[in-house]
């Protein structure tokens, strides 16, 4: 449904894209993620229309963004980044204007404008001014606006930024929704956001797609990098010192000591439980074991792998 191919964007002071490609099938919620300044925005502003890249394409439905913007347009609802919408007019009248501007007209812009309504859950606000309205209703009537020449495609970007969290719940349930019937592409800079909205993920930091596939993908990877974690109380260069002459260990890190009490995360082969030979070598070697256990790396552990340059400890 969308093919963003090795899109490259250069502002005055910043490299915002640095090739992205990427696509979206019909049907599918997309979660794309990154930090602040990732190159989100621009990449949406792209898929959009709004802004034109320096190099690459990108094709909606059939048609190249550049060569047809009438015809993306008619396929994708926008919520851009800051939501702008005029916060001097009622609903209905923001609603009747951008009806207006997408060529509806008369029962069919009426029609138009009763079901976004219903959709977004703006019954009892209709008539209200859209400055008196809460954040969280200020970004329905933005994803109404969105919706009202029903769009096989949505791109959101960043919707639940700067809610509070009943409202994030509300919004996201909405996406959810839409996203049963529609093709969704959802930005966010926080990872819970695509776990309850998203089929799959693309990560971008830094102008490039650094990770894509689905939650359970990128869970199973999250796997991969399973760690178990002991706890001695030993003399830690002896420690270490045998760690690096068995074989079965690859790779150890000191990651926490008090009080002569020392913490190490050890990897061994992939897909090998090393807790009983850790038991055992604890006991060879005298080593007093206050706890053994394994953990999976998170998501979350994976997201701030991905987009930082030095490695959290
Ligand atoms: N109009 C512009 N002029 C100059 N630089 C820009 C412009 N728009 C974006 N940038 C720069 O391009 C980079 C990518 O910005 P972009 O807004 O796409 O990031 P983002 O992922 O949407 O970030 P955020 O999560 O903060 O919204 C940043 O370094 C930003 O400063
Ligand atoms: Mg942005």
């Amino acid at each position: 449904m969308i093919e963003v191919l090795n899109l490259k964007k250069r502002f005055a002071t910043a490299v915002a894209l640095d090739g992205v490609s990427f696509s979206v099938q019909k049907g599918e919620v997309l979660g794309f993620l990154g930090p602040n300044g990732a190159g989100k925005t621009t990449t949406m502003r792209i898929i959009t229309g709004f802004l034109i890249p320096d190099e690459g394409t990108v094709k909606v439905g059939e048609y190249d963004v550049l060569e047809h913007p009438l015809e993306v347009k008619r396929l994708i609802g926008y919520l851009p980044e800051d939501n702008p919408i005029y916060q001097e007019m009622r609903v209905n009248e923001f609603l009747n204007f951008v009806a207006e501007i997408r060529g509806l007209t008369g029962a069919e812009k009426r029609a138009a404008i009763e079901r976004v309504i219903e959709t977004t859950g703006l019954e009892s606000k209709y008539k209200k001014t859209i400055e008196t309205l809460s954040k969280g209703y200020k970004q329905r009537v933005g994803l109404a606006q969105a919706l009202l020449h029903d769009p096989e495609i949505l791109i959101l970007d960043e919707p639940t930024t700067g809610l509070d969290p009943s409202q994030i719940v509300e919004i996201r349930r909405l996406i959810k929704d839409l996203g049963k019937e529609k093709t969704i592409v959802l930005s966010t800079h926080i990872l819970p956001e695509v776990q309850v909205t998203a089929s799959r993920v693309t990560i971008i930091n830094q102008g490039k797609i650094v990770a894509q596939g689905t939650l359970e993908e990128l869970t199973q990877k999250a796997a991969e990098g399973e760690s178990t974690y002991v706890e001695l109380r030993a003399n830690p260069e002896d420690v270490e010192q045998t760690f690096s002459s068995v074989p079965w260990i690859e790779r150890f890190q000191r990651v926490e000591e008090r009080d002569g009490v020392y913490r190490w995360a050890v990897r061994g082969p992939e897909g090998q439980d090393i807790r009983e030979n850790l038991f055992k070598l604890a006991v060879e070697k005298n080593w007093t074991l206050l706890e053994l256990w394994r953990e999976r790396a998170t998501l979350e552990e994976i997201f701030l792998h991905l987009t930082t340059e030095e490695v959290p400890a």
